[in-house]
């Protein structure tokens, strides 16, 4: 059912792109009887990949949201580890981007991030791009990171794009 699901959401956010791109191979949109009232997520216009978290990480809540210590620490965090594919303002333009499909995500993109909740973010930076459906070169900040690094570069994420949720 997860897996249905899963690629079910990848196949509508491919249809979103190919629409979006003019590619026009749309033969996947029959997908759209299982949609979800939650699948604000999965919508095609901000072309990355978005998927509900697992359950170990969906209810977590970030011990350190708008915390200005915590927003410091991960300003360093990013600053060290992430601007070589996201920039230094977050907008995927870091100089290791160029070349990488998919792109690193925009995360000074507003209406983007206002539709990803702290726990979504906390999984991607903690588990990476390495899986489906994103198959990306996003590295597995856990096996860097601290739990507590990783909840502070969250929060210093929001604040690239001033959406604090
Ligand atoms: C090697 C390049 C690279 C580095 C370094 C990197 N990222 Fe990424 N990141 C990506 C790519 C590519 C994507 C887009 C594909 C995806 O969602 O997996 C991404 C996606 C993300 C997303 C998901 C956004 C979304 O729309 O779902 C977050 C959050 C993120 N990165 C945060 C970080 C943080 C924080 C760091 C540093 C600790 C970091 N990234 C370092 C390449 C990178």
């Amino acid at each position: 059912m997860k897996l249905g699901r899963t690629l079910m959401a990848s196949g509508l956010i491919l249809a979103g792109i190919f629409l979006m791109s003019g590619c026009g191979s749309a033969d996947e949109p029959a997908a759209e009887s299982d949609h979800h009232a939650d699948d604000g997520h999965h919508d095609a216009a901000m072309g990355h990949i978005h998927v509900d978290p697992p359950a170990e990480f969906a209810s977590l809540v970030n011990p350190f949201a708008g915390d200005a210590e915590a927003i410091a620490a991960g300003k360093e965090i990013f600053e060290t580890n992430c601007v070589t594919c996201h920039g230094p303002e977050g907008h995927g333009d870091g100089p290791a981007s160029a070349g990488l499909d998919p792109m690193p995500a925009n995360l000074g993109d507003g209406e983007m991030m206002g539709m990803m909740d702290d726990a979504y973010l906390f999984w991607r930076v903690s588990k990476g791009g390495a899986m489906e459906p994103f198959n990306s070169a996003m590295p597995t900040w856990e096996l860097v990171l601290s739990e507590e690094a990783r909840w502070q570069v969250v929060s210093y994420v929001r604040t690239l794009s001033g959406h604090s949720h």
